[in-house]
C-alpha cells in the first residue's frame, strides 16, 4: 500500500452487511496486536462478525454511522460514530471502534477515519462527541493531534486483550463552528486579563518556590517597554501573552491560556503576536525563561522553535529553570 492510496467513505446498511467478514478480520487483527477494544485474546471469527453484524443492524436503524476505509479494494480500517440514544443528549454521540489494520498503520489512515466521523457526525447534528481511550495509546495521541480535549483519567478502567488492567482516558471534541481567533493588544489592566495573571501565579506557586518565579507583575506589565496581547473568540477573553522589548532581545513573560481554551493554537497565535511585536521594534532575537514542570508551556514553545540556552541576564542560573531563545 502506497501512502494516501486509500478512501474513506460512510457505509450504507447494504455494504455494513455485506462486509462484515472483512471488518471482523480488522478487529480480530488489533486484537491480536494487543488492542483494548472491548474484546480478549481468544476472540473467534465467529464473534467477530456477531459483533458486526449487531453493528450493520444499528447502521441501517439509523443509530450508527459506520465509516471504512478501502485500500485496493480491500476493507483496512474502520470507525463508528454512535448516537448517544437518550431523549436529553440529541446533540450528543459516541466515537467508538477506531481500528486501522496493522497492515495500514502509520499512514495516516486514523487520521483520515477521524475526520470524515467528524464531518459526517457534524450533518447529522451530532456536535458533541465523547470517546475513550487507553492512556499512552496510539490513539490518545491520534485524538490529541486532533485538537480532542482531554476530559480525565480513570486507572485500571479495562483489560488489555491478555487480562492486564489499563487506564482509560476520556476525551470529547465539540464540533460546533467557532468564531475566528482574534490576537489585539490590549491592556493587562483589565478584570479577565487580572484573572489569567492570578490563575498562572497559583500554577506556578504550586510548582516552584517564590524564588524562581520571575513573573512581571500587573504594573511592571504597564510599562511602556511591554507589548501586551489579548485572545479572544467572540469576544470571550481565552488568554494572554507578552513580550518586554530590550535594546538586543525581546522576552516572552505571562504567556496563559485558560483550560478551557488549550488545544487550540491559541498559545501559538499569541506567539505569532509577540514575534511580530519584535520584528515591528526591529528585534530578531526572542527569549524566555520557563520553569522545568511546565511541560505544556515547554512544548509550545519548542514548537514555535525555541531552544534551550544557558541563563541570561537578569537571571541566575536555577535548576528549576529552563531559558530558550529563537531568532526571527
Ligand atoms: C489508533 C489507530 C487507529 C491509529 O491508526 P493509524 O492509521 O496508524 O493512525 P495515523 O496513521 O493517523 O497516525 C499514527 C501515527 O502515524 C503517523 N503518521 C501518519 N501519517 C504518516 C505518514 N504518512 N508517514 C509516517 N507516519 C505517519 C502519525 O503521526 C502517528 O504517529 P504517533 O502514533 O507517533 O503519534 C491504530 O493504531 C489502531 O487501530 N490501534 C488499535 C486499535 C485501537 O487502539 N484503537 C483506538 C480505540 S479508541
Amino acid at each position: 500500500m502506497t501512502e494516501h492510496s486509500f478512501i474513506i467513505r460512510r457505509a450504507d446498511p447494504a455494504e455494513a452487511r455485506s462486509r462484515v467478514g472483512e471488518l471482523a478480520d480488522i478487529l480480530l487483527d488489533c486484537v491480536a496486536g494487543g488492542a483494548s477494544v472491548s474484546f480478549m485474546t481468544g476472540l473467534t471469527r465467529a464473534e467477530a462478525v456477531r459483533f458486526w453484524t449487531r453493528v450493520a443492524e444499528d447502521v441501517a436503524e439509523g443509530q450508527r454511522i459506520l465509516l471504512v476505509a478501502e485500500s485496493a479494494g480491500r476493507l483496512i480500517g474502520t470507525v463508528q460514530v454512535v448516537a448517544s440514544g437518550t431523549p436529553n443528549q440529541p446533540h450528543r454521540a459516541d466515537l467508538a471502534k477506531m481500528l486501522v489494520h496493522r497492515d495500514g498503520r502509520n499512514k495516516g489512515i486514523g487520521a483520515a477515519l477521524l475526520t470524515h466521523a467528524e464531518q459526517e457526525a457534524r450533518k447529522v447534528g451530532w456536535w458533541l462527541i465523547v470517546l475513550d481511550t487507553v492512556e499512552d495509546s496510539a490513539g490518545d495521541r491520534l485524538y490529541t493531534r486532533a485538537g480532542w480535549r482531554r476530559a480525565g483519567l480513570i486507572p485500571d478502567y479495562a483489560l488489555w486483550p491478555d487480562g492486564r488492567l489499563c487506564g482509560t482516558v476520556y476525551f470529547y471534541k465539540d464540533l460546533r463552528p467557532r468564531p475566528p481567533l482574534q490576537i489585539a493588544p490590549e491592556t493587562p489592566d483589565q478584570p479577565e486579563v487580572r484573572q489569567f495573571l492570578a490563575a498562572s501565579e497559583d500554577y506556578s506557586a504550586a510548582l516552584y518556590p517564590p524564588e524562581s518565579n520571575h513573573m512581571l507583575d500587573l504594573s511592571q506589565l504597564l510599562d511602556p517597554a511591554v507589548r501586551f496581547f489579548v485572545a479572544r473568540r467572540g469576544g470571550v477573553a481565552l488568554g494572554c501573552g507578552s513580550i518586554l522589548l530590550g535594546q538586543e532581545h525581546g522576552e516572552l513573560k505571562r504567556f496563559f491560556v485558560a483550560n478551557a481554551a488549550r488545544g487550540q493554537g491559541v498559545g501559538a497565535a499569541l506567539i505569532a503576536a509577540v514575534e511580530q511585536a519584535a520584528r515591528e521594534a526591529g528585534i530578531s532575537l526572542l527569549r524566555l525563561e520557563t520553569g522545568i514542570y511546565s511541560a505544556p508551556a515547554l512544548a509550545l514553545y519548542r514548537k514555535a522553535g525555541f531552544v534551550p540556552r544557558t541563563a541570561f541576564a537578569p537571571y541566575q542560573p536555577d535548576p528549576l529553570s529552563v531559558f530558550m531563545e529563537r531568532r526571527l
